[in-house]
């Protein structure tokens, strides 16, 4: 085979590796992902990126003796970055960024750059998608002053290697992975190989010397470029981050995290000057709620460490076809269908007859259980035309036979409630047991346990 570029095909949304092409990928059963790829070969084996840069003998070590290394962690100054991170930047450690183009990740780290060069740590920028001049004018347009950041507008990694060598920094930014290539392998830069491989070499710089890398990854759902998910398996941490172009809030959410919890969100907004924090997400959430009006009910959502007041909506009207049109936006339609299904069932209502329209408003996506209550509150509000009172919180699970079941962190979602000035809470009834029981929070705020979807609608019918 000497002599012959010899090609691989790799998938691209986990980078399974195989030799002929294949419909289905062994590996994520994903349709039509894998991908035709020339690979550099040394002594007959495709090279991997090595797992640390360490070389050596390979000693096995008692768990015991194994030192303790003291966790520094350097605080960004953003604080909702800081939370998603676990507390802070770790040093040597590989962060993956994540996000559709044009979501705001370059603005983030540029922001992030800014405030720790200001602080005098030595942070490296690499672009390879904007030029100097570009991150310039981005820099300008922000609130904080970026003036002792050290850019770089390169897309060789061995460039980057380099000035990574000469600068030695203690922060670099890769703007984006799929921008940078390394040279002795033929694939084009995007494609899984290459992602691969430069993600490996920076990998090695960051554990060998200690240094905290950054990649941004674009997250495509279709063409040739490598998305970030094969790399997740790699770097230490991964952020996503979301948000619809049609609003202006951004969620950034850890989804692996090697220091910290997962499940946290960070919430901002983008605005004229950057990304903004937003303090007090709840509020924000909730601004422009109807009032009085019929089918709009608040639920109290739990995200890593925080809760969220989000506003669900529901229109329920008399349909005009012969299978009745169904949405959900924001939440799972499946479960929407199956919620509308026990109220059918269990309160004899004829649904079946009716459209039904569910929305979390806010473009805000919540896929938790404890949602449900609201859902099935609303739909019966404007299925009545009968509102559910303004200063009502609402939160717990629906089961198949209509029972309303317990969920977790009951007391810090009523707490969350009473802070932001609502007077009463629709919870499962078992939740309202421990509530008393532990007598933490809940104390100014009317708990209402319901223990079925019967008792749910007596209370908008009372
Ligand atoms: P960007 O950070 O370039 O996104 P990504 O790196 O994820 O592709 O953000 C691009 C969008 O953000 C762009 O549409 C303009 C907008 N934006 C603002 O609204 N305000 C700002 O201060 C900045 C810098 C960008
Ligand atoms: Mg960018």
């Amino acid at each position: 085979m000497a002599g012959k570029d010899k090609t691989v095909f790799f998938c691209k949304e986990c980078g399974y590796e195989s030799s002929k092409w294949q419909g289905q990928c062994p590996g994520c059963r994903e349709w039509n992902t894998l991908v035709e790829e020339p690979v550099s070969r040394q002594g007959g084996q495709t090279r991997r990126p090595a797992a640390s840069g360490r070389a050596g003998k390979a000693e096995p070590q008692l768990l015991k003796e194994v030192v303790r290394s003291s966790e520094e962690r350097v605080r960004t100054e953003i604080g909702e970055l800081d939370r998603v991170l676990g507390g802070g930047i770790v040093a040597g450690s590989l962060v993956l960024v994540g996000g559709d183009p044009g979501i705001g990740k370059s603005t983030l780290l540029l922001q992030m750059c800014g405030g720790l060069s200001q602080r005098d740590y030595s942070v490296l920028y690499i672009s390879g998608e904007e030029s100097l001049q570009q991150i310039r004018l981005r820099a300008d347009r922000l609130d904080n002053a970026c003036d002792r950041l050290w850019l770089l507008s390169e897309t060789s990694l061995d460039a980057v290697e380099e000035a990574i060598e000469r600068q030695k920094p203690q922060i670099v930014v890769i703007d984006s992975i799929q921008t940078m290539y390394r040279e002795d392998i033929s694939a084009s830069p995007g494609s899984v190989s290459q992602v691969r491989e430069t993600t490996g070499s920076l990998m090695r710089i960051a554990k060998g010397q200690g240094i905290t890398i950054f990649i941004v990854g674009h997250v495509t759902k279709e063409g040739v470029v490598a998305g970030p998910r094969v790399l997740e398996h790699m770097v230490d941490t991964v952020l996503y981050f979301e948000g619809d172009n049609a609003v202006s809030y951004r969620l950034l959410r850890a989804v692996k995290n090697r220091f910290g919890s997962t499940n946290e969100i960070g919430v901002f907004e983008m605005r004229q000057n950057g990304l903004a924090e937003i303090l007090n997400p709840s509020e924000y959430m909730l601004q422009g709620r109807p009032e009085g009006e019929p089918g709009s009910v608040v639920a109290a959502m739990s995200e890593g460490s925080r809760t969220l007041l989000v506003e669900v909506q529901a229109l329920v009207c008399q349909t005009s076809f012969n299978m009745p049109r169904r949405t959900a936006a924001g939440t799972d339609y499946n479960r929407v269908n199956l919620l509308l299904a026990v109220l059918e069932k269990r309160l004899g209502i004829q649904l079946s007859f009716c459209d039904a329209y569910i929305n979390v408003a806010g473009g805000m996506r919540i896929n938790e259980p404890a949602l449900d209550l609201a859902v099935v509150l609303a739909a019966l509000s404007s299925y009545k035309n009968r509102a559910v009172p303004d200063n009502t919180v609402v939160f717990g699970e629906v089961g198949l036979t209509g029972e309303v079941r317990a969920v977790t962190l009951a007391e810090q979602r009523a707490a969350e409630a009473e802070k932001l000035g609502y007077s009463q809470c629709i919870l499962p009834w078992a939740n309202v047991e421990s509530i008393r029981k532990n007598k933490k929070g809940g104390e100014g705020i009317r708990l209402t346990g319901v223990r079925n979807v019967r008792e749910l609608f007596g209370l908008l019918e009372g």
